[in-house]
């Protein structure tokens, strides 16, 4: 077994982002979704572990920060995106946070009341920078870029969809249907796509699937073929 301070990883930077994003409606309620961002922060500690300089851009979660990680913390999308594109240039940029597709227009100055007679409220959303796919074409590329996929349905077609649309390196693949597993549970099984090949890992402890995740990372950042070795 390499030593985790001689590995591959040891003095790279990487740049992880995890979580969910909250989007301020008004000065009370926000969208929001279930990630909790466990698997980001697993995949930030096994790279520290590693001798990585991890930078990690964190949504708004309850989570300690793990050892020797330098820590963002962000609330929005827009914010995560500032972040990111801040902590660049790296050599990895692991995508794990679950950012808001869409965020309010605007935010309302003051809490927005109920009006006598209104039965329908709507929100008028717009669409947020996708952060994946803009670093991932981005001047300072990161020599790997890794994204994430919660799908519900179709998992392996999305997700080599995402690989070819975003430009990324590896997709990790949420397995659905595995009991135990997705967002707020401390188990998950992930698939992780690369043009040509896909390898599944779990369903295991977050920690050991991140450890399992940077070593196909490493695989692929040396040469090999992710699924081999
Ligand atoms: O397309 P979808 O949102 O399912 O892709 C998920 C991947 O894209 C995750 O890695 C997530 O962190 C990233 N993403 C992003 N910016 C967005 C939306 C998703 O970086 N606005």
């Amino acid at each position: 077994m390499t030593d985790a301070r001689t590995g591959v990883l040891a003095g790279l930077k990487v740049v992880v982002s995890a979580g969910p994003t909250f989007e301020d409606i008004d000065p009370v309620r926000f969208i929001g979704n279930r990630s909790s961002g466990k698997m980001g922060f697993a995949v930030a500690a096994a790279a520290a572990e590693r001798g990585a300089d991890v930078q990690l851009v964190a949504g708004p979660v309850a989570l300690p920060t793990p050892p020797g990680v330098q820590r963002i913390d962000v609330r929005s999308a827009a914010q995560m995106h500032e972040a990111v594109l801040a902590a660049l240039p790296c050599d990895i940029y692991i995508g794990a946070a679950a950012v808001a597709d869409y965020t309010p227009r605007e935010v309302a100055p003051g809490k927005l009341k109920k009006q006598v007679g209104q039965d329908t409220l709507t929100l008028e959303l717009v669409r947020t920078p996708d952060i994946l796919a803009e670093v991932a074409a981005h001047a300072a590329r990161p020599r790997l870029v890794v994204g994430f996929a919660a799908e519900t349905d179709r998992v392996e077609h999305y997700a080599r969809g995402k690989l070819a649309a975003k430009r990324v390196d590896l997709i990790a693949a949420n397995r659905v249907g595995v009991p135990g597993s997705g967002f707020e549970s401390d188990d998950n099984a992930l698939t992780i796509y690369w043009d040509g090949g896909e390898r599944a890992l779990g369903p295991a402890p977050k920690g050991e699937l991140a450890r399992d995740l940077l070593d196909v990372v490493g695989r692929r950042l040396t040469g090999g073929a992710p699924g081999h070795g």
